[in-house]
């Protein structure tokens, strides 16, 4: 009995130590985390982008996104903001060959970097075979989600080409073949509320030579 007594105490003892632990830590890591928010507000970056074949050198504060560096400090507002969560694509810029959210990323960690955006595809007169194909298939209503839709699927065929595998054909290791459903789900993380989808598929399909 005097031995479960002992044991019950000395459990109670190591919750409450645990708890005084936890919360000491969890005071210290509040203050911390305090602190380098503090530290990091105050402080501005210079980094060199080059977008769309032109070097900028760019003063940014380090919390602003690479979406707010194109569109507020290069004034390269081809590149639309949506949810500004990561969830709609519409903010689809490609950097160093490869399509990313530019709202999900801070302009800091592309100190260096190659950028390409809609307005460096293709000019009026001298589009894009992309936007030529878009214009073509009424790939667009509203038009919002296009210019993500189109640097998303110029850099998704090129994923293809090079072979980068998607988890759509559950093959990791063999050639990526080209499809329809390939294209759909590659393209699933640009949202069209506009809901042209069937058009934007034919367009890319033309550009990326499916057969329907
Ligand atoms: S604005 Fe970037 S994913 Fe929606
Ligand atoms: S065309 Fe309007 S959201 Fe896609």
């Amino acid at each position: 009995m005097q031995y479960l007594i002992d044991l019950e105490l000395s459990r109670r003892n190591l919750l409450l130590s645990s708890a005084a632990t936890f919360a000491v830590a969890g005071a210290a890591g509040k203050e911390a985390v305090a602190q380098s928010v503090g530290n990091t507000m105050t402080e501005t970056t210079t980094i060199s982008l080059a977008v769309n074949g032109t070097r900028h050198d760019v003063p940014v504060d380090n919390r602003t996104t690479l979406l707010d560096a194109l569109r507020e400090h290069l004034q390269l507002t081809g590149t639309k903001k949506g949810c500004d969560h990561g969830q709609c694509g519409a903010c689809t810029v490609i950097v160093e060959g490869r399509r990313i959210n530019a709202c999900l990323t801070l302009a800091v960690m592309h100190d260096g970097d190659e950028i390409t955006t809609i307005e460096g595809l293709g000019r009026p007169g001298d589009l894009h075979p992309m936007q030529a194909a878009f214009v073509k298939h009424d790939g667009f209503q509203c038009g919002y989600c296009t210019p993500g839709q189109i640097c998303s699927s110029v850099a998704m065929l090129e994923e293809i080409k090079a072979n980068v595998p998607s988890h759509v054909t559950g093959d990791l290791t063999g050639p990526v073949e080209l499809t329809t459903a390939e294209v759909r789900e590659r393209m699933s993380g640009n949202i069209c509320r506009c809901g042209a989808y069937s058009n934007i598929l034919d367009a890319i399909s033309e550009v990326g030579g499916i057969r329907a």
